[in-house]
């Protein structure tokens, strides 16, 4: 069945938002069939929040509350607020440095997605290309995954393979790794809003589109 309304995404970012600014390109190029309807943050100067406003997208700035690692409860009920108050279908951690809780999952059911630089299992949790580097690996990547309570713990949808180099450092790996991220996430979020991504248990299946 062809959607009429175009599938909204609320983008949660903490970060630079080269992620974000990956997806609302692709909605503009049509790549995706949406839009980016919102954009929250919990950092009051990160990138992400200019970026958004140099493209006319709605962001704004929602301070955390007394926690490092999660959103206080108040927060929280905010964040919720302003994504229902948008409309999103689909919410979108890009580089969200914060774990949601049950309320928000709740709230959002099935409908919240993240990307992480690792091909999970390996490697969840912070600075993911550093560990995979440190730990000798010859082959990481990037895991688009639902998000549930755990951290990065969540049914995989979409993984894409990065060599790891001789001569990679941290950062020339973290690089390839966010060129990667940037042609998994667009692709992977397009799919989801053509409903061309079902579940059976914990594996989720892809249609291909006609
Ligand atoms: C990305 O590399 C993503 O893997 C991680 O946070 C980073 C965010 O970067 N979760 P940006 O804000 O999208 O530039």
């Amino acid at each position: 069945m062809i959607r009429q309304t175009p599938y909204r995404l609320g983008i949660l970012g903490s970060g630079k938002g080269s992620n974000m600014a990956g997806i609302a390109e692709a909605c503009i190029r049509g790549q995706i069939p949406g839009q980016v309807a919102l954009v929250l943050c919990d950092v009051g100067d990160a990138g992400i929040l200019a970026k958004a406003k140099e493209r006319g997208i709605p962001a704004q700035y929602i301070a955390p509350g007394k926690f490092r690692t999660k959103l206080d409860d108040d927060a929280e009920r905010l964040y919720i607020e302003r994504l229902r108050h948008a409309e999103v279908d689909l919410v979108v951690m890009a580089g969200f440095m914060r774990i949601l809780k049950g309320e928000f999952l709740r709230a959002f059911a099935g409908r919240v997605v993240n990307i992480h630089p690792s091909l999970l299992p390996a490697f969840p949790g912070l600075q993911a290309w550093k560990q995979a580097l440190d730990y000798g690996v010859k082959v990481t990547g990037c895991t688009v995954h639902f998000v549930d309570q755990g951290v990065d713990s969540g049914p995989i949808i979409a993984q894409e393979t990065v060599p790891i180099l001789p001569t990679d450092t941290a950062t020339s790996l973290h690089e390839r790794i966010q060129d990667c991220e940037r042609r998994l996430y667009p692709r992977t979020i397009a799919a989801l809003a053509e409903g061309r991504i079902s579940m059976r248990g914990r594996q989720t299946i892809w249609t291909s589109s006609s």
